[in-house]
């Protein structure tokens, strides 16, 4: 075991479907140890002494969400393995579905069997059918071989492992709206408090969810242990993660890196810089939700604490890379666009500040905005800020706000211009919808 051995990626010998070539690798060995010699509590432990961070955005310590339900009051649980992927520039998910469903069966495995959850399930995105189809394969191996199924590994015991069908939104992957289309209903944000579903969750009664890249790293870390886990990444955010790295690169795709590492090195290393002998003018280190950065922010270590402290966030790490022949207006309107158009529309903030931040931004970029237009956008983002049932409206009003505060003078052209200066317009990622 060595301090630059990957964390979470398991070299695989064969096919991702083929049980075998997991089994050689140590694969179902971490679920056997829990199922035969190990104490929920005891894997709790683990995972809290790891210091594991929640993958799916919001890098809560998985550990302290496992406690949280084990030791709820009340005994009927769930277990919810998220897997709806569905925002512009992350893809580590659907990677990990398609080469990795065993560890991740092993891991939701592990997550149900720990909190004693009546029922397990894994929410995929509706899109991903080649993935789905390889997760369904990887399920009936392991029940041929008795790891899930009646009377797991001869205990006595029954664990059966779902797949549900995504509705197909961005929203739908908020933990609340995935429960409520996993009821039946439209698949719109619970209103909270209740804040959590570890508290109220499927059927109102306490689950866990967890993120696909979070659960696929559970096997190794009981396997090898919660030490070799933090010998990489940072104190606060030990291990590694998978970027999604997209945009303006030579080589775009998903990388492992430890936690902590620059940001340059992501971009140039991994992706191979930018096309063309062009450069970098802004990245969206962690989606389109939070704050951009720009060229000379490209040391910023790559973890939760850091980018926060740096006034932008990690997310699940979708790394979207902006050249300088890019129009940053258009750029910003093509994720108001997303917003806009995948707002569940439950809540009057949202429905009507994406729409208005949309509107707006098209008139800027078409050349038709005003001085006015840019004080109204600046107090619609302040008035929509944190006010959703979700962060949608909240991400929506950041991204406008940080490409304003760090591109003002490109508003400014076009509104001195009454037109796009950039021609033909080009955004980083796609056409301008
Ligand atoms: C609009 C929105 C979309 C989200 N989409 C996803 C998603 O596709 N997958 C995911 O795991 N988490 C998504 N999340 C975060 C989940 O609500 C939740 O925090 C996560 O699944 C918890 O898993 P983790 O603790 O393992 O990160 C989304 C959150 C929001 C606000």
């Amino acid at each position: 075991m060595t301090a630059s051995e990957p964390r979470l990626l398991e070299k695989l010998d064969g096919s991702p479907t083929d049980i075998e070539a997991y089994i050689k690798v140590g694969g179902y060995e971490a679920w056997r140890n829990c199922v035969t010699s190990m104490q929920p509590d005891d894997i709790v432990g683990e995972l809290k002494k790891s210091g594991l961070r929640g993958r799916g955005g919001a890098g809560f310590p998985t550990g302290i969400k496992w406690d949280k339900v084990l030791n709820h009051r009340v005994k009927e649980r769930y277990f919810v393995c998220n897997a709806g992927e569905h925002e512009p520039g992350t893809f580590k998910d659907r990677y990990l579905l398609k080469h990795y469903p065993h560890q991740l069966l092993e891991g939701c495995l592990i997550a149900a069997y720990t909190v004693r959850a009546k029922a397990a399930f894994i929410y995929a995105n509706h899109e991903y059918e080649e993935e789905r189809k390889n997760l369904k394969q990887a399920i009936e191996q392991a029940r041929a071989k008795g790891l899930l199924g009646k009377n797991v590994l001869g205990t006595g015991r029954d664990l059966e492992i779902e797949i549900f069908e995504g509705h197909g939104s961005y929203v739908a992957g908020e933990e609340t709206a995935m429960l409520e289309s996993m009821q039946g209903r439209p698949a719109m944000p619970r209103q909270k408090p209740p804040f959590y579903p570890t508290d109220f969750g499927l059927y109102g009664k306490p689950t866990l969810v967890n993120n696909v890249e979070t659960l696929c790293n559970i096997p190794r870390i009981l396997r090898k242990g919660a030490d070799w886990f933090t010998q990489v990444g940072t104190e606060k955010s030990p291990g590694t993660m998978l970027f999604s790295l997209s945009g303006a690169v030579n080589k775009p795709g998903v990388y492992e890196m430890p936690l902590g590492t620059p940001l340059r090195k992501l971009i140039e290393e991994f992706g191979g810089g930018v096309p063309g002998g062009r450069k970098v003018k802004a990245v969206f280190p962690g989606g389109p939700a939070f704050s951009m950065v720009t060229a000379d922010q490209l040391d910023l270590p790559m973890d939760f604490d850091a980018l926060k402290k740096a006034g932008t966030g990690l997310g699940s790490a979708g790394v979207i890379v902006v050249d300088d022949a890019t129009c940053m207006v258009a750029q910003t309107l093509k994720f108001s666009n997303f917003f806009k158009n995948e707002s569940c529309g439950q809540c009057p903030p949202c429905r009507m500040g994406t729409l208005n931040l949309a509107a707006l931004m098209t008139k800027i970029e078409e050349g038709e905005g005003t001085q006015k237009d840019m004080d109204t956008l600046l107090q619609l983002c302040g008035f929509v800020k944190g006010t959703g049932y979700c962060t949608l409206v909240t991400g929506a009003a950041v991204l406008v706000q940080s490409a304003v505060r760090l591109f003002r003078p490109e508003f400014e052209a076009h509104i001195a211009q009454k037109r796009c200066p950039f021609q033909p317009v080009r955004t980083a990622v796609g056409a301008v919808s």
